[in-house]
């Protein structure tokens, strides 16, 4: 049977992610948005692409969360991104309470759904989808680690002139400027990175990863990254469908993994067709430890502001 994933919002990350979930075959799409008539051209112009791309997928756009009805994946992208000068955690007035409502429509009329959230600050966005949804903590996941882990991979590949492909690396953390690149699970096709990169570059290499959704913003002034997040959303919808168990970095419900309880933080985990079906758990060094303890007291300041808001 074909599968179904409706993304809400169809900004940037939405319609790109609908866009590749039906060119790369994955699912028929419905794509929901606030804006009259916008996710309804953005759907037909997809379709009318649809005889050149050779795909009989389905893309509607709607107003209404009506079709949305027994989604298997639900992508969030609605809210608002950052310009030149803000955070990610300036968003959250406004995307918490945009989080909270999409969460109604869509956990009413897709119980069985996995909730893929996107929106800013993505921790704490998680944290409000999990808690109005009511889903069971395996069924919310938020994309962050790919995104933060495919830059990382991107910049290591640039400096070493070798395919991307070879670069296998890991970054845990929230995400946000404290996200945490572990060096120590970087390899170059299984030679660790630290042969080929001296200290200080791979350093210097590590920040610009931290910074790498700055560095985007800084360029395109008018909003934020869009092809590499719709891309990790899209890989993660996938291995939800098809039951593929990749292992993946993404934020995760901790019920005292990694000594954290109660937060989402970004962590390695199977994604398969239960959701979250392991969250690996790590032996991390003190200062690896430190560092992923300092991200989620990060997190828990946003959690704590949200409390105060009555979600
Ligand atoms: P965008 O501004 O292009 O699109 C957002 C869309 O949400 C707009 O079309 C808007 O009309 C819609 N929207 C707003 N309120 C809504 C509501 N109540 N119901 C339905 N739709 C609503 O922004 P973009 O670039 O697509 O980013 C979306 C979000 O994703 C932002 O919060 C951004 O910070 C976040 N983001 C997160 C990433 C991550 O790694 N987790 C990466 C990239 C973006
Ligand atoms: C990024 O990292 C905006 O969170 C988004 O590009």
């Amino acid at each position: 049977m074909r599968k179904k994933v409706t993304v809400v919002g169809a900004g940037n990350v939405g319609a790109t992610a609908a866009q590749r979930l039906a060119e790369k075959g994955v699912a028929d799409v419905v794509l929901v948005d606030i804006v009259e008539g916008m996710p309804q051209g953005k759907a037909l112009d997809l379709m009318e692409a649809a005889p050149v791309e050779k795909h009989d997928f389905k893309i509607l756009g709607s107003n209404s969360y009506d079709p949305s009805e027994n989604s298997d994946v639900v992508i969030i992208t609605a809210g608002i991104a950052r310009k030149p000068g803000m955070s990610r955690d300036d968003l959250i007035k406004t995307n918490m309470n945009i989080v909270a409502n999409v969460t109604r429509e869509i956990a009413s009329r897709s119980p069985q759904a996995t909730l893929i959230i996107v929106s800013n600050p993505l921790d704490a966005m998680c944290h409000v989808a999990y808690k109005v949804s009511g889903f069971d903590r395996k069924k919310v996941v938020g994309m962050a680690g790919i995104l933060d882990t495919a830059r990382y991979r991107c910049f290591l590949a640039m400096e070493l002139g070798v395919s991307v492909e070879n670069i296998q690396a890991l970054v845990l953390g929230g995400h946000g400027d404290t996200m945490v690149p572990l060096p120590r699970f970087t390899t170059v096709t299984g030679i660790p990175v630290t042969e080929f990169i001296a200290p200080a570059r791979l350093e210097e290499i590590i920040d610009r990863t931290r910074n790498g959704g700055a560095e985007i913003v800084s360029l395109l002034k008018t909003g934020s990254a869009y092809y590499a997040p719709a891309s990790s959303a899209v890989e993660m919808a996938e291995s939800i469908l098809y039951d593929r168990k990749k292992l993946l970095p993404c934020a995760a419900m901790l019920d005292g993994e990694y000594g954290i309880k109660g937060l989402f933080i970004g962590v390695p985990v199977k994604l398969g067709e239960g959701g979250i079906e392991q969250i690996v758990e790590l032996k991390l060094l003190p200062e690896e430890d430190a560092a992923l303890k300092n991200s989620a007291a990060a997190v828990q300041k946003l959690v704590d502001f949200l409390a105060q808001e009555g979600l």
